[in-house]
């Protein structure tokens, strides 16, 4: 019999199969080690292969790819339950499935293809996304990583940082300019392994607030020499390539939101049933009680808008940028308040770890952040509102 949520949210089959699947997975196989990897700030690596033996890395590429075909909805899904649990381990997954392995998928040569694909899909290789410079964070066309051209091959220079999965990955997609004054339309997308002379990943110096079980890295790259073939999407259009990854990646992150919003509902829904004070359930008292009904109208409210990303992508074939955007800006907003105020409902048994809410509340403040502010979300929508200036058509 299908589920509540399937009933509810009118999944089809094959999408409550992926989502069961992964909440199967992330209950069984993920929570419990959770804790200890945000403690050691340790990616917890194994997991990697049990998700590419469930087909979570391979869930929404195409079938021509050799992907599972499952549909933008059925990835969403998987990383809304794989975000209920573990905000690291969800992020591991919006990189190397959103940015990098969708990106390749949809933007590589056949040769490309059938180099990388098969690798990242197993989970042989480990994919990130390098474009985040010191000096180029939402202003992403500001890259200075150069990229020289030398006969047939292209020399890397430059330094990237904030990098997830960088110290664990074998293939960074790295962003560069191939002419520094011609902004945006400088950039260039290569395909490089990370095992090249030339290019070194290391930790990120300081201690995050979430995401700890995250690999994060700063990457520098010294002559590093790829050849010209690893060159991703046409010369010069390396923006296009990392706008368009990014389209996949952050539908991951507000998917997570939801996740990280359905956890604290649920907690703090059941502390405050149980937990009694001044002789009665705290959730009787109207403050505690109006916090809940908050949390469920955010919870309901981000899911509609990431499901309606993820059904107009599935339905159209995409780009699906505007509602993407909206998503992520929502559900991540949505998140981080209603975490707030899950660590709130549960007191001081919210501010330790012996609970997942005060990791959540951690988590959350970064996919507020990493890709793509809200601002820059703010942003996208309401150039997506007012369309390019044509410099006439005033209306005073
Ligand atoms: N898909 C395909 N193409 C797109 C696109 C999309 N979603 N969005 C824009 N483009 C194209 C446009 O059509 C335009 O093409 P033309 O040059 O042919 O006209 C071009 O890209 C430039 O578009 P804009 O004029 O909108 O570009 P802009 O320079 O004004 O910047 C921006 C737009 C939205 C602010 C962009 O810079 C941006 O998204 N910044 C945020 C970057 C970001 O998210 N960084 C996080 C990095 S990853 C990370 O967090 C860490 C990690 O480890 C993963």
């Amino acid at each position: 019999m299908a589920s509540d949520y399937a009933l509810r949210y009118g999944l089809s089959d094959a999408e409550e199969a992926w989502r069961l699947r992964a909440e199967a997975f992330a209950r069984d196989e993920v929570a419990p080690l959770s804790r200890e990897a945000d403690r050691a700030g340790r990616f917890p690596r194994a997991l990697v292969p049990r998700m590419a033996a469930l087909g979570l890395l391979r869930a929404p590429v195409a079938k021509a790819h050799g992907g599972a075909g499952a549909g933008a909805l059925a990835n969403a899904l998987v990383s809304e339950e794989l975000g209920r649990v573990d905000g690291s381990v969800r992020g591991f997954l919006a990189v190397h499935v959103g940015l990098v392995t969708q990106t390749v998928a949809e933007l590589g040569t056949d040769e490309q293809r059938r180099a990388w694909l098969p690798r990242l899909m197993s989970g042989e290789t480990i994919g990130c996304f390098a474009l985040t410079e010191p000096g180029a964070g939402s202003d992403a066309a500001a890259v200075a990583t150069r990229a020289r051209e030398e006969g047939d091959e292209v020399v890397l220079d430059g330094e990237k940082h904030w990098i997830t999965n960088g110290g664990v990955a074998g293939l960074a997609i790295v962003f560069a300019t191939a002419d520094p004054a011609a902004g945006r339309k400088g950039v260039e997308a290569y395909l490089v392994p990370t095992s090249t002379p030339g290019f070194s990943a290391r930790p990120m110096e300081g201690h995050p607030l979430g995401h700890r079980a995250s690999d994060h890295a700063r990457i520098v790259l010294e002559g590093c020499r790829v050849p010209r073939a690893a060159r991703l999407g046409p010369a010069r259009g390396g923006f296009r390539v990392a706008m368009a990854g990014l389209d996949h990646g952050r539908l991951g992150v507000a998917a997570g939101a939801v996740g990280i919003q359905a956890a604290c509902l649920e907690a703090a829904t059941a502390f405050a049933r149980t937990r009694r004070q001044f002789g009665q359930r705290v959730g009787d008292f109207q403050q505690v009680g109006a916090s809940l009904a908050e949390m469920k109208v955010s919870l309901e409210a981000s899911r509609l808008l990431v499901h309606h990303a993820a059904r107009t992508l599935d339905r159209t074939g995409g780009p699906a940028t505007a509602e993407t955007s909206a998503a992520k800006l929502f559900a991540t907003e949505a998140a981080l308040r209603t975490a707030t105020q899950a660590v709130r409902v549960h007191g001081a048994r919210g501010y330790d770890d012996a609970l997942p809410v005060e990791r959540h509340y951690r988590d959350a403040v970064g996919l507020t952040i990493y890709e793509g502010t809200s601002e820059i979300q703010r942003v996208i929508l309401a150039r997506d509102l007012l369309g390019r200036d044509d410099g006439g058509g005033s209306t005073r």
